[in-house]
């Protein structure tokens, strides 16, 4: 069981909590993940760690409310426990050496992205963060990668914040006027990170892709979350959640993660009756 110190709403669909959890704040890195349970006969679902304070012995996630279990986990309120809480999983991103960095994050992928912006600050990396949402009233974390980086680019999908268009515009605008990276590393809807790697891939920047399959065991045992990498199966939570983006096959992982969309639905459906009856009112 851990207790949940702390829970804020970032937008309508995307909360911040911080959990009681000092093994896994002691050991996580940036790019690791956590898979919890909000429930004991609930289902695992693989959560980045976003944050961790060592010595309050906690981390935090951001997660967006999207089906059944982050439905059930959203029902829990400040000073709840969750059933439990497994990590830190994943191996954790390569940003040693790194000087000039930009991370690009989409919607909730800015979760993701964001300890991985930090650290590269930490370490003295120039970072340009680029963040884009559908639009303004989603818009999360703005302030934090600010803070965190050397310049940051906000679009919005229909033009209500920042930039109208994808991130894709921004980033494609830099590299054409002679900007190079060492690296850039994206995270968000697949789509999303498919262009971006099209984006790049002819300025041949090393590009990284945050992968986010369907889990399970978070461990290589299930095989739940194989992607093709180079046209070779690799397992997300072993041997990621970090690819190179130029040789992720997308399309077959955007296929595959629409497997179970059925079953999706009717767990959200389920999820809408767990609600507290105030909450549903
Ligand atoms: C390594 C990793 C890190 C992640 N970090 C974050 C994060 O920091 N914040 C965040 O909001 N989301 C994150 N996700 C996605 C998150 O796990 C899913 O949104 C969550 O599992 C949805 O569960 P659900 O039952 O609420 O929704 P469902 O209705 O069951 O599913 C909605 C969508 O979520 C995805 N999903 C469902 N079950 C799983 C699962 N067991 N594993 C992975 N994806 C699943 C599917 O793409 C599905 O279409 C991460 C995923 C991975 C693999
Ligand atoms: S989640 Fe089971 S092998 Fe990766």
């Amino acid at each position: 069981m851990n207790k949940i110190l702390k829970k804020e709403r970032l937008n309508p669909t995307v909360v911040r909590m911080e959990l009681e959890a000092p093994l896994i704040a002691r050991k996580a890195l940036a790019g690791q993940f956590v898979i919890l349970r909000a429930e004991e006969r609930g289902e695992r679902i693989p959560l980045t760690v976003a944050g961790q304070d060592r010595s309050a012995g906690s981390v935090t996630i951001i997660f967006q409310v999207v089906g059944g279990a982050t439905m059930a986990l959203d029902a829990k309120r400040e000073g709840e426990y969750i059933a439990d809480l497994v990590g830190p999983l994943g191996n954790p991103t390569e940003v040693e050496g790194l000087k000039k960095v930009a991370v690009v994050g989409g919607g909730v992928g800015c979760a993701i992205a964001l300890p991985v912006a930090r650290r590269l600050g930490e370490l003295g990396a120039a970072v340009t963060s680029v963040l884009g949402f559908r639009s303004a009233s989603l818009v999360i974390l703005e302030r934090e990668f600010s803070d965190c980086s050397a310049r940051c680019f906000l679009t919005t999908d229909d033009g209500s914040r920042g930039e109208r268009g994808n991130v894709c515009m921004p980033l494609g605008r830099l590299l054409a006027a002679g900007e190079r990276f060492d690296a850039v590393f994206a995270v968000g809807p697949l789509i999303m990170m498919k262009y971006v790697a099209e984006t790049t891939r002819p300025y041949g920047i090393r590009t990284i892709a945050s992968m986010n399959p369907i889990m399970i065991d978070g461990t290589g045992m299930c095989g739940c979350c194989r992607l093709t990498v180079d046209g070779k199966t690799r397992f997300a939570c072993v041997d990621g959640p970090d690819f190179d983006a130029h040789l992720v096959d997308f399309d077959e992982a955007i296929r595959r993660s629409r497997i179970y969309e059925g079953f999706e639905q009717r767990a959200r459906e389920r999820g809408c009756r767990l609600l507290r009856k105030e909450e549903r009112r």
